[in-house]
This record gives structure tokens, sequence and C-alpha cells, in this order.
């Protein structure tokens, strides 16, 4: 099948180029002005952007917590981010506590095969670091497992101590893998959530004031510096805290290779959303919502390239039924949002029409930079020989997020009301067209896993 994208603007993280593209099969064959070549199909990309698929490298699809599970599955999550422009997901699979890493990458690989409409890795969630772990660490790497993401919340869950922080480290300083880290102090807040709730706040607007961003920012500094003595790369997970950037940006002017992403939710959703009594609930996530001077912030951090990536955590569950397990008591709401169908609106809207990004680091961040930090050079650009992920954009037309009108299964929008400017149109994966002008014409099995190579941190 060869199908030819005429007269649009490829906007890359690099260049802006009006040309034309063919694609031949499943990647970009040619790639030049008004080509006079056969194709089976020619899509005209007038007035229109060619934007590389978008690559979240943070969603949660059917991550058990709180005594339920995020309600998307690898097919209604990975539909509903290729009706949002995203056309490549790395999931977190989850060692269970007391197993190995092959039992949760085995239960992961699971729940994506045959499911996936679009192509997807995996990250794997250590939460037991032992000498059998650590070895395990090497055999994933060379599988294309290469990122594992430890934590310093959920103490009892997730948590690991800094000695097994410490440990996984030295492991990937020598494998080639990247730690990424989830970085607030978890054993405090956990004291200061249960005086909260003692004292009667059960609200859910107190999940938010017992996670305080000191705390975000004291973690961010201890892994950081954690990973110097192990010299090894860490990447902070869901920044959300100036406190946290703060000692991005001073490990980053020592020539640290610390690096971070952020989330859509820290970038437009402020404190005040976790108000309105248990209403609340639809907004609570770890690190939580910050006051909105924080988000002002993060778009520094995005204009001066101190963040890399943004990515969504997508880890949706509905408000009844699942966030309201956490009524009279915040700290048993389970954790997470939705959001991998609008990220690439999202960031266009409030960074590239509001003036903040350019388009070409709009495309940086939502693509480029996930493609090469998680080693998938296949990824992330319009070249020829590079997969024929690609988006027909059009940044003009407005939409009205919505639960009503969303894809992602679950029974709120973090967004509801919100009108953003840039829709995706049309897009392809790997040559194939998935999603054009709102109807799916993609099949679940058709997204494929991604060995992925060791990140290149660039
Ligand atoms: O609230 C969140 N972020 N839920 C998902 C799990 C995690 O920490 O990423
Ligand atoms: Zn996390
Ligand atoms: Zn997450």
């Amino acid at each position: 099948m060869r199908t030819l994208i005429k007269n649009g603007t490829i906007v890359n993280a690099d260049a802006t180029t009006r040309a034309d593209i063919l694609i031949d099969g499943e990647q970009v064959a040619l790639i030049g002005s008004d080509l006079d070549v056969s194709a089976d199909r020619t899509i005209d990309a007038s007035d229109r952007w060619v934007i590389p698929g978008a690559i979240d490298v943070h969603t949660h699809m059917e991550l058990p917590f709180g005594g339920t599970f995020a309600k998307d599955t690898f097919e209604t999550g990975t539909r509903a981010a290729a009706f949002g422009g995203t056309t490549t997901i790395v999931d977190f699979a989850v060692q269970p506590r007391g197993g190995s890493l092959r039992q949760g990458l085995d239960a992961w690989m699971e729940k994506a095969q045959g499911k996936a409409v679009i192509d997807y890795g995996f990250h794997m969630i250590v939460s037991d670091v032992r000498d059998d772990v650590l070895s395990e660490m090497d055999q994933l790497v060379d599988e294309g497992i290469t990122s594992f993401k430890l934590f310093t919340a959920y103490p009892g869950v997730f948590f690991s101590d800094d000695g097994a922080i410490f440990r996984a480290m030295q492991q990937s300083a020598t494998n080639g893998g990247l730690i990424m880290m989830h970085a607030e102090n978890g054993l405090a807040i956990d004291v200061v959530a249960a005086e909260d709730v003692a004292a009667g706040h059960t609200d859910p607007y107190y999940h938010g004031t017992s996670r305080s961003p000191v705390l975000e920012g004291e973690a961010t500094n201890r892994v950081i510096r954690l990973a110097e003595v192990a010299e090894a790369p860490v990447y902070i997970v869901h920044m959300s805290a100036t406190d946290a950037l703060n000692e991005l940006r001073q490990a980053r002017n020592e020539g640290l290779p610390a690096y971070a992403e952020t989330c859509p939710q820290y970038l437009f959703l402020t404190l005040d959303d976790l108000g309105n009594g248990f209403e609340g609930a639809k907004f609570v996530c770890s690190p939580p919502l910050r006051p909105a001077e924080h988000a002002e912030e993060l778009w520094k951090g995005l204009q001066t390239g101190d963040l890399q990536v943004v990515s969504t955590d997508h880890c949706p569950f509905d408000f009844h039924g699942q966030k309201d397990l956490g009524q009279g008591d915040f700290r048993k709401v389970p954790n997470g949002l939705p959001g991998v169908e609008d990220r690439v609106d999202l960031l266009h809207d409030g960074g590239v029409v509001a003036g903040r990004i350019s388009p070409n680091r709009w495309v940086e961040v939502i693509a480029t930079a996930p493609a090469r930090m998680f080693g998938m050079p296949q990824k992330g650009t319009i070249s020829v020989g590079a997969d024929a992920d690609v988006v027909i954009y059009n940044p003009n037309r407005t939409r009205t997020i919505s639960a009503a009108t969303h894809h992602m299964d679950v029974d709120y929008s973090c967004y509801e009301g919100r009108e953003v400017q840039g829709k995706s149109e049309t897009v392809l994966s790997r040559g194939r067209v998935i999603v054009d002008n709102d109807e799916f014409l993609g099949s679940p099995g058709d997204g494929r896993f991604l060995k992925r190579q060791r990140p290149n941190r660039g």
C-alpha cells in the first residue's frame, strides 16, 4: 500500500517544511516538493500540519490501585489515544510484591497483546529490589524494557527506601537502562494525611494540601543526588512543583544527567480543582494539583528545555463506583486522572496558540524527545525510513472537551467544557489510517510491542 500526503506543512522538532510525503508500506519512503509518484491513496493536507504521531511515555492501562483497576484497557485506552493523535504509548508493567519482574511483564504483555490498536512498549515498576531482581533488570534491558520506575511515595505499595533505589541506580549505570522516579516523600506525607483525617479533614482537597510541594522538592533532590553518586542518569516522572523544578535546574546546571517530564494536569489544573466537596475526587492524583504559580514555572521549564517531555500519567477511574471509594477519607480515593486523548490538543492550545512554545517545540515535547529518550529512533519524526506514524493536524479547528464525546472509558473529564484549538483529523499508524474525521478505522491487535533500545539521553 502506497499513500501520498500532498500539500501539507510538515512540522518536525527541528524544522517546518512545505513538502509531500510518500508512504510505502509501514515507512516513510520519500519527502519532497510536488511529488509526482503513483500511490494507492492520496490524502490532501492543504492548510493542515503534518506531524509525527505523538508518543505518550506515561500511561497506566488497567493499573491496580487502591482496591480497584484503572478503567481503560489496552483496547479502549489506545483507541482514545489514537483519536487524540497519539500513535505510541509506553505503559508501566508492575512487579508483584515478592514476585519477579518477569511475572509482571508477562501479565502486562497479556493485557496488551491482541488489544492495543497502536504500538506500545513497557517500562517496569520495581517495588521489591532484590539480588535476583537486579539481575533480571539486565535481562529486561536486553529484551527492550529499558526503563524502570521506582517510588519514594506510596509506603506499603510501591515505595522503595533509599538503599533499594540506590542499588537499582547502580544497576542501571552498568546496564544502560534509565531509572524513572516518582519523587515525593511518601513517609512524611502519610503522617500529615493521617493527622488531617484524625482532625476530620477528609475531603479530597486535603489530598492536595497534605502533599506539600516542599516534600516533592526534597525527594527530587534526594533521588538526583543518589543518581549522582551511582553515576546513573535519572528521569523524574510527573513533575508538578516549582520546588522540584528548581532542584532539577540546579542539577542540570551542574551538568548532571537529570531529566523530567510534566503532565497537562500540572499545566492546566490547580489545587482549587480539588475543592468543591467530594467533586474534588475527580482531580485526585499524585503528586497533587498545585497552586497556579507552579504551572507558570513548569511552562518556563518547557521553554528552557529543563523539562524535556510532556506525558499524561493517564490512569482513569470512574467518579461513580471508583473515585467514591474515598468518600469520607481522601486517602482511599484511587490516585490518577484520565488524559491520554487530550494531551496533544491541550498542549497545542495552551502552548502554541497561547504563544508559550513554538509548533516545533510542541512536536518535540509530545513526540520527538520521548522517542529519543526512551529508545524508539524509528518514531517521533517524519523522515525517510521512519515509521509512518503520521497525524494530519488542523491547527485552526476548535472543539470542546467533554466526557459525552471523548473515547476514554471513564465517566468524567477533568477538562469538561474547555474549548481547545487544534485537532487531529487523520491519524496513520505505520502507514494504516486508523482515525479519519472522527471515525475509527483501526483494529484491536494492530499495535505491536516495541522492543526499545537503551535510552539516548541526547
Ligand atoms: O496519581 C497517579 N499519578 N496515579 C498513577 C500512579 C503514579 O504514581 O504514576
Ligand atoms: Zn507516579
Ligand atoms: Zn504514573
